[in-house]
């Protein structure tokens, strides 16, 4: 993977060489979302398919919701070898007894607690005190610790709680047997800086912080969810909570294909990168949205029609004569057979007469500029010119004719 010149190392300490783990919940958090609900059958289709993929730990869904998400889990938790099965459940005790029946089977199983901790949630949502939130979480770790292999707590809307009372929580939540702290921005309203800010703040204030993993889980009500999530990354933070295509709450989740592939294309930048089989996000994201039936935006980063398409005159000239002129990364590294110089009214000589020699022609220069003018006005009319068009135009036919 080639990386740009102006790579500099961040500077985190102790943590800066461990791998990040992803933590995937497209079943979960994704599917929880207007249009994007799944069957069973679809669920394992998708949870088999993440496995492939490579993700650490897959969030498989929340039992206590209904009947049919405990029934997914435990398939989910039955079938697959290779990734952490985990299930969500607030601080109750039926919520986390039905996580922990759910994930039996599994060869490896972590049980997710979660509970509000901002003041906001605490007031509107909960009615409930600080001490009441504190000794929640804790009798939830505990309960949880005897069900399954490991546990992770989370403080929902953590990014708006009160610093020292969020750094009290987690550090009883680690005291208690969770393994894995997780701190939401549950409503995406923090920046990049901001986010990296609080985490090395959390890693220095939470008692023991050496034992336990940070994990970052960002939605996108401003457009920022990957961006807070690698600045979280920067921070020290070794789990990244994400979904396929970025669906989730809203505005989404951070998208897990985007992660990824900034770990790895700016690898030395970051220090560390994922165990993610990267070849797999392009047919992740295809299945998903034919799961779903939900399409992806043409220009959507990493696995959209348009990510490694060209059309404009300058930057297929460019791609001609060196890939690395307009790419940062190669389509096949995720999954995309190749590169689509696509003619259209941007479209120049060289990209041209580079698809006319793949198809068999070989103009002298009077037939390509009578070609190259029929195709600028026929591009006019398109707003795509296809193989078909251009034999025509080789041929001394007319296209539309
Ligand atoms: O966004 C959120 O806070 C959540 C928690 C349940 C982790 O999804
Ligand atoms: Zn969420």
């Amino acid at each position: 993977m080639e990386t740009q010149q102006n790579d500099q190392q961040s500077d985190i300490g102790d943590v800066a060489a461990e791998r990040v783990r992803i933590f995937d919940t497209t079943l979960r958090d994704g599917e929880q979302t207007p249009g994007f609900s799944m069957d069973r059958r679809a669920k394992l289709r998708m949870a088999q398919m993440l496995e492939t993929l490579g993700v650490d730990v897959l969030e498989a869904g929340f039992p206590q919701a209904s009947p049919d998400d405990f029934a997914a889990v435990a398939q989910i938790a039955s079938t697959l070898r290779d990734a952490t099965v985990c299930a969500l459940a607030r601080c109750q005790n039926g919520d986390i007894d039905s996580a922990g029946r759910a994930l039996e089977q599994a060869r490896r199983s972590r049980i997710h607690v979660f509970i509000s901790t901002s003041p906001l949630h605490r007031e509107h949502k909960l009615g409930m005190s600080r001490q009441q939130v504190l000794d929640a979480a804790v009798a939830a770790v505990e309960r949880a610790r005897g069900l399954c292999h490991e546990v992770e707590f989370s403080a929902e809307d953590a990014m708006r709680t009160e610093p020292e009372f969020l750094a009290e929580v987690f550090s009883a939540a680690l005291a208690a047997g969770a393994g894995t702290l997780n701190a939401p921005d549950t409503v995406g309203y923090m920046t990049p800086a901001e986010i990296a800010e609080r985490f090395t703040w959390l890693r220095a204030n939470v008692k023991d912080a050496e034992r336990v993993v940070f994990s970052s889980h960002c939605h996108n009500d401003l457009g920022l969810a990957v961006a807070n999530s690698l600045a979280a990354v920067g921070a020290g933070a070794r789990q990244v909570e994400c979904t396929i295509n970025g669906i989730g709450e809203r505005a989404g989740n951070a998208a897990l294909e985007e992660i990824v592939m900034a770990l790895k294309v700016r690898g030395a930048y970051f220090g560390t990168d994922t165990r993610i089989d990267t070849r797999k996000l392009h047919p992740a994201s295809r299945l998903l949205s034919q799961l779903t039936g939900q399409p992806v935006q043409r220009n959507k980063a990493i696995v959209g029609d348009n990510a490694f398409a060209h059309e404009s005159g300058i930057h297929q000239h460019g791609m001609l004569k060196h890939r690395g002129t307009y790419e940062i990364m190669r389509p096949q590294d995720v999954g995309i057979a190749e590169t689509k110089l696509v003619l259209g009214k941007h479209s120049g000589r060289a990209a041209l007469r580079q698809r006319l020699q793949a198809l068999g022609h070989v103009p002298d220069e009077a037939a390509m500029d009578d070609i190259f003018a029929r195709f600028k006005a026929l591009a006019d009319k398109k707003r795509e010119v296809h193989d078909e068009d251009l034999e025509a135009l080789a041929l001394g036919q007319d296209p539309e004719a």
